[in-house]
């Protein structure tokens, strides 16, 4: 079978199970079987082995049943890098890229020490600690697979010696002063998670996503623990999610912090709040 064929029998299969974005799926789960890029998947026609029509059939029987493709091929680019993931992570997002890109201006060449609450696959502080060398991180999530997950990520970037991983709640770290707190918490309103779309409530881990009845239960707490362990003038980075700016900076005036500047996301919502640690 040629490409074109094979394609269009896998976006087929994809637009009569619902799946929106079928034509780029098929393709992309096409280009990732033969090792190519999409683009030269379609300039170059050639004949398919009857191995790789079996992976590809496997994979849209997947999809079509909404998986991520992030989930089926256990991986996703997130800052230019791979990071391994599967259904105990969430899958890095590119606005989560928002969070990172103003860190790097702001500690431009500094040796930094920092605290990422809630790492998940490990993105935002393995992205952190390849940028900022000689830098060092300790990253604290309370689901024990995503930690799993986060070291495979931690050795495939060879980072060992940079980072420490612990299995703990917001509510447990003590003791410790960081320049940063960065975190991604769940943000999501409860009663809003059955409304997400089926890739992402079928598939992601919900502790990753709940932010309990007004979506700001694990934003408390990393907003009350960041003005505990971070050093004065400290910088707390957070990612909030649609429509709650306006709480999360009255949290933030009453916890000592005094806003920097936010950054909007690619649909004009603020999603990222960069705050400083100020003296009472
Ligand atoms: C939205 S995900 C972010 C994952 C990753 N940092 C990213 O940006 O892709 C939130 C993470 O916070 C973790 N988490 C939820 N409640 C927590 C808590 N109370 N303390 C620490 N981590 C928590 C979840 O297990 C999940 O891995």
């Amino acid at each position: 079978m040629k490409t074109s064929q094979l394609l269009d029998m896998g976006s087929e299969i994809l637009k009569k199970s619902k799946v929106s974005s079928y034509l780029i799926d098929s393709e992309i789960i096409l280009s990732t079987i033969l090792k190519t890029s999409r683009e030269k998947l379609l300039t170059n026609q050639s004949i398919i082995s009857t191995k790789n029509i079996i992976k590809f059939e496997s994979k849209i029987a997947r999809r079509s049943k909404n998986e991520p493709i992030a989930y089926i091929f256990k991986t996703k680019e997130f800052m230019g890098l791979n990071f391994f993931v599967d259904q105990k992570s969430l899958i890095p997002r590119p606005e989560t890229e928002l969070l990172i890109e103003p860190i790097m201006k702001i500690f431009k060449n500094k040796k930094l020490f920092f605290l990422e609450i809630g790492i998940g696959s490990g993105c935002v502080m393995l992205s952190l600690l390849k940028h900022f060398k000689d830098s060092r991180g300790v990253g604290i999530d309370i689901c024990k697979k995503t930690i799993k997950n986060c070291k495979i990520n931690v050795k495939r970037l060879k980072l060992e010696n940079n980072c420490k991983l612990l299995h703990k709640s917001v509510d447990q770290i003590n003791n410790t002063k960081f320049d940063l707190v960065i975190s991604n918490p769940p943000y999501i309103v409860k009663r809003d998670i059955k409304r997400l779309s089926n890739d992402i409530k079928r598939f992601e881990p919900i502790i990753a996503l709940d932010g309990g009845n007004d979506g700001l239960d694990v934003i408390k707490k990393v907003i009350y623990k960041s003005s505990k362990v971070l050093k004065l003038n400290g910088i707390l980075a957070l990612e909030i999610g649609y429509g709650q700016f306006r709480a999360v900076k009255n949290l933030l005036v009453t916890n000592n912090f005094k806003i920097k500047f936010v950054i909007k996301d690619y649909e004009n919502n603020i999603r990222c709040i960069f705050s400083t640690l100020i003296k009472k």
